[in-house]
């Protein structure tokens, strides 16, 4: 017989079944035990009797049975399945379950962090964080489906490669067969998408990840997230804004089943921003409401800023387009020039950002002198991207919103690592691999790496 899923027994009142899943929960009543038996599409209420006694809560089982309408005043109406119940003939157990080292039939925001992510396989059973992974599938299927009939296509580019500066630290992999050279993991694919635009793919799109070497922060994973990075050519700031808009409000409406605070979405200088918010991120709506979306656009960035350690820092990252007319401040007084920055804010968070880029390698090289980069240095970290912009470079320009960050805001959770399955704890471990780990002396002797002592305080 073949598998019968929990949600399809509604349809089979009167037949017999074979349903596979885990055991809920139990009631032994003596003569009468029933089980809610747990599968990817929900559950039902199986009874039986001593077949059913030794099972216990997580342990996995095959039972055929058959299908029947539960009497009126046993209609169970919190769960889909609830006017029916299978009465179990036969009962397999495939796999026994210890006991768990917590529960998983509340939200589970009451256990400690590290215990969730070190059990993260049993900590996923949670239905919040089954529907949270299911969202996301979902949120990701609705942006390449909209992607694609709007004639972009998905491009996927190189993991190993060389750093690109969007502020963070960079993580590094030793090369092997280039002994004492390294490949930096992309903090995002900035670089290769407007490399991508030369090349003349007009309209790129890639679900990527990006590595960042930076303290978390609730709103801010450690090590990886993913983005949906964008890139398109013969375009406008307006332009970005525009699709974007309309791909945010069709993923909220349709996937989210969500409403989308104001239409089209306010637009805030950033001056203006600062003014009313003292903030370049900020929550529109009046009250906290989980079903609602307030989006908000923030442009007209300040093209640099000043940093902790740096006088003069892009405020995003150095390809931003200066704003046409600033362009002569950039000699006399640079820290006044605005930018071709957007950025998209949803419910007080940054979820994207994104401008139009420069494209001639005058105006590049003008950029990184300001920043403070040495003729020599931008030779070495940039002349691919300077060469290219010589050989017929199209306008461009893009965005990139983080799929963590805007799941956060749509599921209203409380942190990125609530959205994605194998999260870094805070202190930046992989609990469930024990990543990162020692690895064999041989295999650090044939990199050239050799680890240097832990200097005694
Ligand atoms: P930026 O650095 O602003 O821009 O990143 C874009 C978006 O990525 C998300 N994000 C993160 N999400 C979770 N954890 C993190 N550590 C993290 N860091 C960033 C945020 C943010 O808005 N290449 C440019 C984009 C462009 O110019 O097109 C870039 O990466 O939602």
């Amino acid at each position: 017989m073949e598998r019968t899923l929990t949600a399809e027994t509604t349809e089979k009142v009167g037949k017999e079944v074979k349903l596979a899943g885990w055991v809920d929960t139990k009631r032994d009543h003596g003569k009468m035990v029933f089980v809610d038996l747990r599968d990817r599409g929900g559950m039902v209420q199986v009874v039986g009797g001593s077949e059913l006694s030794s099972l216990r809560p997580e342990d996995v089982v095959e039972i055929d049975g058959k299908v029947s309408e539960r009497p009126e005043k046993l209609v169970n109406s919190k769960i889909p399945t609830g006017k029916v119940e299978v009465k179990a003939s036969k009962v397999k157990v495939l796999a026994k379950a210890k006991d768990l080292p917590f529960p998983i039939d509340d939200e589970g925001n009451d256990i400690e962090e590290s215990l969730r992510l070190k059990y993260r396989y049993l900590d996923l059973r949670r239905p919040r964080l089954q529907r949270n992974l299911k969202v996301r599938h979902q949120v990701i299927q609705k942006i390449r489906d909209f992607l694609s009939a709007q004639d972009f296509i998905e491009v996927e580019t190189p993991t190993l490669s060389k750093a690109t500066p969007e502020g963070a630290r960079d993580f590094l992999v030793p090369s092997r067969l280039q002994p004492g050279e390294f490949y930096a993991l992309p903090q995002s694919p900035q670089q290769y998408k407007q490399l991508l635009q030369v090349a003349g793919i007009e309209r790129y799109f890639q679900i990527v990840r990006c590595f960042r070497d930076e303290d978390p922060r609730a709103d801010r994973a450690y090590g990886e997230f993913t983005q949906l990075d964008l890139e398109m050519s013969f375009t406008t700031q307006e332009e970005i804004l525009e699709l974007t808009e309309e791909l945010f409000i069709e993923v909220t409406e349709k996937v989210l089943k969500k409403k989308v605070f104001q239409k089209p979405f306010p637009r805030f200088t950033h001056e203006e921003a600062m003014k009313k918010f003292g903030a370049d991120k900020f929550d529109l709506r009046e009250k906290e409401d989980k079903d609602v979306l307030a989006f908000a656009w923030v442009v007209d960035f300040p093209l640099f800023e000043k940093t902790k350690d740096r006088k003069i820092a892009p405020s995003h990252h150095p390809f931003t387009a200066p704003k046409d007319k600033d362009i002569p401040l950039l000699d006399k007084d640079p820290m006044k020039a605005k930018s071709w920055q957007h950025d998209l804010v949803c419910n007080g968070l940054e979820v994207g950002g994104g401008s139009m880029r420069i494209t001639d390698p005058d105006l590049q090289k003008k950029i990184f002198k300001i920043l403070g980069h040495s003729q020599q240095e931008i030779e070495e970290k940039f002349r691919h991207l300077l060469e290219a912009f010589k050989y017929g470079v199209p306008p461009h320009g893009g965005i990139a919103p983080g799929i963590d960050r805007f799941l956060m805001a749509a599921l209203g959770e409380s942190s990125v690592r609530e959205t994605v399955a194998f999260p870094a704890s805070a202190s930046g471990q992989v609990s469930v691999m024990d990543a990162p780990s020692k690895v064999a002396p041989e295999l650090l002797r044939e990199l050239g790496i050799e680890v240097a002592k832990k200097k005694k305080s």
